[in-house]
């Protein structure tokens, strides 16, 4: 099963015949819907506007956004199946709270599901622990008592409570202190690794990003820069990118400078300094 664009251009005003500079330049990608990538860029690239185009939920002025081979702007089972297997989380999350309190929100979703009372219920669980709320502080507040990266949080479990097929995440680290972020990873890193989902994740952090996907798109005022397989991140030309290399990259290149070779999969900031205490003291 694949996600592709093909020959994508997107304006915001008056399709790419507008006055409106294009901000998705003839795009083309493709992922099988259980692929890991990172979509990094500077703000302002178009990385949000890439996930709600790969979603379907903008309609690119130029060429076709396929699932399963189909465009899904013009075969409407398509739309329809892809709608049913994708989960997006917004890059302002927060607004799409709309219950009254943090367990009815995040059951809004696995509800409608038509599950069991009693599956409903463990998803609301694992997806709140899976963003750092413990259930049991969280389930009963109320909506307008969260601060605003807890609604942020709240907003994330919803949606990983339906357990999409393929999930869309916009910025998801923006809400989530240093903690919170390493429960996050590892939830992502699961959920791709042993559950076999799918993730598109945008975010300008590329620290991230490495921790969790297979595969980053270096993407730079709406076209793509760069686009690389994990292994091979150093390969990149970092001095004609938009970003910076992950710090454990650039470390591992300084150490190699200094004749401390370090295996080159390593990424998880906890593995790294594992690899780095192997090594015997000079
Ligand atoms: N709803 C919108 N209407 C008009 N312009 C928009 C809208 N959303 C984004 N843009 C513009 O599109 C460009 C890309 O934005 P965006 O996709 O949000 O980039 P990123 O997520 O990489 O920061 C920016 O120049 C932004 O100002
Ligand atoms: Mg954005």
């Amino acid at each position: 099963m694949t996600l592709e664009l093909r020959h994508v251009s997107f304006s915001y005003h008056g399709g790419t015949t507008g006055k409106a500079a294009p901000v998705l330049v003839d795009l083309c990608f493709q992922m099988h819907i259980s692929d890991a990538v990172g979509i990094v860029g500077p703000s302002g690239a178009g990385k949000s506007t890439f996930l709600q185009v790969l979603a379907g939920l903008e309609k690119p002025g130029e060429g076709v956004v396929l699932f399963e081979g189909k465009d899904v702007h013009r075969d409407r089972s398509a739309y329809e199946r892809l709608r049913r297997q994708l989960g997006i989380v917004f890059q302002f999350p927060e607004n799409q709270l709309f219950e009254a309190t943090v367990a009815e929100d995040v059951a809004f979703g696995p509800r409608n599901q038509g599950l069991s009372h009693e599956t409903v219920r463990t998803r609301v669980r694992t997806a709140l622990s899976a963003v750092g709320l413990p259930p049991d502080v969280f389930l009963g507040r109320g909506i307008e008592q969260l601060s605003q990266g807890e609604k942020r949080r709240v907003a994330i479990a919803g949606v990983l409570a339906m357990e999409p097929q393929i999930l869309l995440l916009d910025e998801p680290t923006a809400g989530l202190d240093p903690g919170g972020q390493r429960t996050f990873v590892t939830f992502l890193r699961d959920y791709h690794r042993r559950q076999k989902r799918g993730l598109v994740i945008a975010s300008h952090d590329l620290d991230f990003l490495v921790q969790v996907v297979d595969r980053i798109y270096v993407m730079d005022a709406g076209r793509w820069k760069a686009n690389v397989p994990l292994q091979q991140i150093e390969t990149l030309p970092a001095d004609s990118l938009p970003i910076r290399l992950p710090r454990v990259v650039r470390l591992r290149q300084r150490l190699a400078e200094l004749g401390i070779r370090l295996p080159t999969h390593v990424f998880h900031p906890q593995a790294f300094l594992h690899a780095l205490e192997q090594i015997p003291k000079l």
